[in-house]
């Protein structure tokens, strides 16, 4: 079966795209990403792509007016034959006109388990709320922020002592290993839109301790 086209959106560090890139080169990957965009010339996620050999293109949304910006990354999206959208620390919010465009074609990474703890700082919410376990989601993007159909979650401990930045760690390696999971999913069309959830079929096991949304 062909491999479906994704093209990662990234706004800084990349760590998420990196993982993406390294589950990507295997054969048996059912995505190829075929183009790294960020809004922010210079980003360090950049280096990884190109290292990679993937082409990347930086289309910066300063001095623009929101539709100009969104019309220019969908005709860049459109000209490498893209089909589906990681969002990976891409830090614009998208309107709605250009999420409907891309319906059910949108994925985004957040650091908490949705709907709890959506924007930022969340890691410091986190700990000053005092819950014993939180986690990351990857979800089908709406245009409400950090809001959509849950494709997979892995929950992650919270340790007494913990800080922002070392909570940070933990569920940044529990991202790294469930983007390219649901990333999978989605590409093999296992993961289907049903209204507000998502239905995955054939599930198996919870993987590693991830749980992704039980078979209902
Ligand atoms: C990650 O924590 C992701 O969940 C959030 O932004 C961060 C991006 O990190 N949306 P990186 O650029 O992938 O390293």
């Amino acid at each position: 079966m062909a491999r479906v086209r994704v093209a990662v959106l990234i706004s800084g560090r990349g760590s998420n795209l990196e993982a993406l890139i390294r589950h990507a080169v295997a054969a048996d990957f059912p995505a190829e990403i075929a183009l790294v965009i960020s809004n922010v010339a210079g980003a360090l996620g950049l280096r990884h792509a190109e290292a990679a050999g993937i082409t990347t293109q930086v289309i910066e949304h300063r001095g623009k007016e929101r539709a100009a910006f969104e019309a220019e990354l969908d005709r860049a999206l459109r000209a490498a034959g893209v089909e589906l959208i990681c969002l990976a620390g891409f830090m614009r919010l998208l309107t709605g006109e250009f999420v409907r465009r891309w319906a059910d074609r949108i994925l985004n990474i957040h650091p908490s388990l949705l709907p709890a703890f959506r924007g930022l700082d969340v890691h410091e919410r986190v700990i000053a709320a005092g819950v014993r376990f939180t986690g990351c989601t990857v979800h089908f993007v709406r245009p409400e922020m950090d809001a959509g159909p849950i494709v997979g979650q892995a929950v992650v401990p919270v340790a007494d002592g913990d800080t922002a930045e070392t909570l940070a760690v933990r569920v940044l390696e529990a991202e790294h290993a469930l983007y390219p999971l649901a990333l999978r999913l989605v590409a093999e069309r296992r993961a289907e839109v049903i209204g507000d959830v998502v239905r995955i079929r054939d599930a198996g096991p919870p993987d590693f301790g991830f749980r992704l949304n039980p078979a209902r």
